[in-house]
Formats: C-alpha cells, sequence, structure tokens
C-alpha cells in the first residue's frame, strides 16, 4: 500500500465525512476508485470542480449519476470560486442526522471533520483555499513543506483534513491516459503529442463536431469511413484544422504535429468550448 493510501487508512476513522473532488470533465478517470474501499461507510461528497470548462449537460448527468449512488454533489468552479461557497452546507446537510443527534446528547459545538482528497491538478488547493477563505499551506510530502496533515478550519464547526501525499489516478484502461493527458493532468509524454491530438479531434468530431468546425472555420468535418479508427480519422481532421490555419511544410503537406500541439493547447485554455470527455455509462 503507499503512503498516502496508508494515511488514509489510518486517518479515515478521525473523520465525519469523505470529500472527493473530481475533475467534472472526466469525473472516471480523475478519480481513484481504491477510495471506495478505503473510505467504506463514511458518508461522501462529491466535488465536481472545474465546471466552468465542462459541457453544462454532462455536469447534470454527472451530478445525477452520483446522487443516484448515495452522494452529496458539489458543483464547482474553484478558480472563478462558483459553488464554493455551499461547501459548509452541504456538508451540514449530508450529516444532518449525525449532528441532530449530536445535539439531541447535548453535544453543542462538537467539530465536524471531512478528509479531502483529490488526484493531482484537479484543484484540490485552489478548492481549499476557496472555502477556507485564504491561503493555506499546501501539504506536500517533501522535507521542509508542511508534511503532516493538516486540519484547516473552515467554518465554525467545520475542519478539513488534507491529505499529505499524493493519490495518483489509475490508468486502467487507455482512455484512462488519454483523458488525463487531454486535460493536461498528466504530461503529454505518454503518448506523442500528434497521436494525442489525433485522439482529441476524434473524441471532439464525434460528439462536438460543431465546436470543431467553428473553433477552424471548416464548413464540414471530413466523414469517416467506415472502420476508419480513431487516430486515423483524427489525423484527417487535425490536416482539415491545420490546412486552414496555414500550418503547411514542404510539398503542401500539413505540420499536424504543431497543429496538434495548438490543439492541446487551446482545449486546455478553453479556446474550443466546454466539453466532458466521459459520460455515465
Ligand atoms: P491541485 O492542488 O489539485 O494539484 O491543483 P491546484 O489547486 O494547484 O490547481 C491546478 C490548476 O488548476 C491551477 O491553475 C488552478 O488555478 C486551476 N484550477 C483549479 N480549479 C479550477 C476550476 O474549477 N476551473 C478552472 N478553470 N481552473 C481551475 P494554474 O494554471 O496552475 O495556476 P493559476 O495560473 O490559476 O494560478
Amino acid at each position: 500500500m503507499t503512503k498516502t493510501r496508508r494515511m488514509i487508512a489510518e486517518q479515515i476513522r478521525h473523520v465525519d465525512a469523505v470529500c472527493e473532488i473530481l475533475d467534472a470533465r472526466i469525473p472516471v478517470s480523475s478519480r481513484n476508485p481504491d477510495v471506495d474501499e478505503l473510505t467504506a461507510g463514511k458518508p461522501r461528497l462529491v466535488v465536481l470542480n472545474r465546471v466552468d470548462q465542462a459541457d453544462p449537460e454532462g455536469t447534470r448527468a454527472w451530478a445525477a449519476y452520483f446522487r443516484a449512488r448515495g452522494y452529496a454533489v458539489l458543483e464547482s468552479d474553484a478558480k472563478g470560486g462558483a459553488g464554493t461557497g455551499k461547501f459548509a452546507a452541504a456538508v451540514r446537510e449530508l450529516l444532518a442526522d449525525k449532528l441532530r443527534a449530536y445535539a439531541e446528547k447535548g453535544q453543542v459545538g462538537r467539530v465536524v471533520r471531512v478528509m479531502i482528497l483529490g488526484i493531482p491538478n484537479v484543484g484540490k488547493s485552489t478548492f481549499i483555499n476557496k472555502v477556507a477563505g485564504r491561503k493555506t499551506a499546501k501539504t506536500e510530502d517533501r522535507p521542509g513543506v508542511t508534511r503532516s496533515k493538516q486540519w484547516v478550519p473552515i467554518d465554525r464547526g467545520l475542519e478539513l483534513l488534507d491529505t499529505p501525499g499524493i493519490l495518483w489516478p489509475k490508468f486502467e484502461d487507455q482512455s484512462v491516459g488519454l483523458n488525463l493527458a487531454f486535460t493536461g493532468a498528466v504530461k503529454d509524454d505518454i503518448l506523442d503529442v500528434e497521436t494525442l491530438g489525433c485522439h482529441l479531434t476524434a473524441y471532439l468530431g464525434e460528439r462536438y463536431p460543431g465546436a470543431l468546425e467553428s473553433a477552424y472555420k471548416l464548413s464540414a468535418l471530413p466523414e469517416r469511413e467506415a472502420e476508419e479508427n480513431d487516430v486515423a480519422w483524427g489525423y484527417r481532421l487535425l490536416e482539415a484544422a491545420g490546412r486552414r490555419r496555414g500550418f503547411l511544410i514542404s510539398g503542401g503537406e500539413v505540420d499536424t504535429e504543431r497543429m496538434a500541439k495548438i490543439l492541446l493547447d487551446e482545449f486546455r485554455a478553453g479556446k474550443l468550448g466546454r466539453f466532458t470527455l466521459e459520460l455515465p455509462s
């Protein structure tokens, strides 16, 4: 078991609830599935973060999906702040029965503790800082930086446990690695940039063709041929976009590598629109 998992297993008994921060664009790929087992039995709040970058329809579908499975759900844009103000109320609602029981026993003023979990780059520090209303020390597992667990007071009677160490995502199938690379959660080197760009254009071409057409001023996307795989079709989409942008190399060929790099940058900067890259099945 990694150090972080050991820490979760040790600390879980000290908290009343667990809050998992997920990327609303890739709620499955940005979730470590071991968390279920490690936090079994605790009330759970799922934060769908980065909703400003996700397709609102996709976010609605995921919120319904998690609610149907018994989770409380909070939609958040930690960077802009939207949704973060509702955190304390969402926790109190999630723990309403427990809080009522405390009150009945006269245990007023008892502190509610919530463990916060999230894979790197999901927006965990930004979220905690917004919710706490100030900058808190980043917990990192290296010398000189806050090493031990950190309790962050949020509100009267509410504390967060930020987890030091890193909770890695699980690369269980290729689509998880691709989704994490598209969103920039992991470095591009899982695949060469051109192949990554082909996979992304193929996905967008399938689900959001209008966004590609308008971003790259294409009157219509090249049609996908029967039996054509994602990379082959994505390559033709990259070529079409690159041609429109004038990214040509000798012999009139399109510099598809350059186009792929720009497409990924524009996607991550939100210039192509708001997208959800996986939907509840
Ligand atoms: P982590 O602790 O989970 O590793 O992530 P962190 O909060 O450091 O956030 C990583 C990057 O994601 C930061 O951008 C942060 O501003 C951005 N971010 C976090 N939440 C959201 C969100 O809901 N929406 C959007 N659009 N961005 C979000 P950065 O470029 O590294 O820093 P900065 O330029 O914003 O300072």
